[in-house]
């Protein structure tokens, strides 16, 4: 299987890098948190209200199992995706997964306005940024076997996958 799974924390680039990136090799660009929310036909938002997080883990893992029976795709995990372990068990068979490193500062400041993410929907979202990136960090490590920066322009990021994933 030869896709790439794309893993990192909320902001980091996974959805505009990954339709850069399946541009530039010819692939399909699958985006989790869109699978799940249109299998579900419910938003995100949505799912962590009615079902909770846990309620949401659980389509979240679901969806990594319908879509490793792809191939040739560009998939943008969802930030919390791969901090699960049987997620990077099932993801990790069907392709490489890539960690798109971007700094503290970065992430802040791509996500000070949204208002999608409802684990960011805080009073102190910086602090609860530095809490969940410290925790994640060491698994998204693990999880994945090729780190690119984050910090840098999407098709940069996109170009430097292509090079390392070859
Ligand atoms: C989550 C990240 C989100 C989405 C959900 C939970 C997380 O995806 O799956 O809000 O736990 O970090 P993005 O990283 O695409 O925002």
């Amino acid at each position: 299987m030869n896709n790439i799974i794309l893993c990192g924390f909320m902001g980091c680039g996974k959805t505009t890098v990954g339709k850069n990136l399946a541009k530039l090799a010819d692939m399909k660009f699958i985006d989790m948190d869109k699978y799940i929310e249109d299998k579900a036909q419910m938003t995100v938002k949505e799912i962590f209200a009615e079902k909770g997080e846990d309620g949401f883990r659980d389509m979240e893992h679901q969806a990594c199992i319908d879509l490793a029976k792809e191939n040739n795709n560009v998939i943008a995990a969802g930030g919390g995706t791969l901090t699960f372990e049987r997620n990077t068990e099932v993801l990790s068979k069907t392709g490489t997964i890539v960690l798109i490193d971007a700094s503290y500062k970065t992430l802040c400041d791509r996500l000070k306005n949204d208002t999608a993410r409802p684990l960011l929907q805080t009073e102190n979202r910086n602090e609860k940024i530095r809490e969940l990136l410290d925790s994640r960090m060491p698994l998204y490590k693990k999880a994945s076997s090729i780190t690119v920066n984050g910090n840098l322009p999407p098709k940069k990021v996109a170009q430097e996958i292509i090079d390392k994933v070859k």
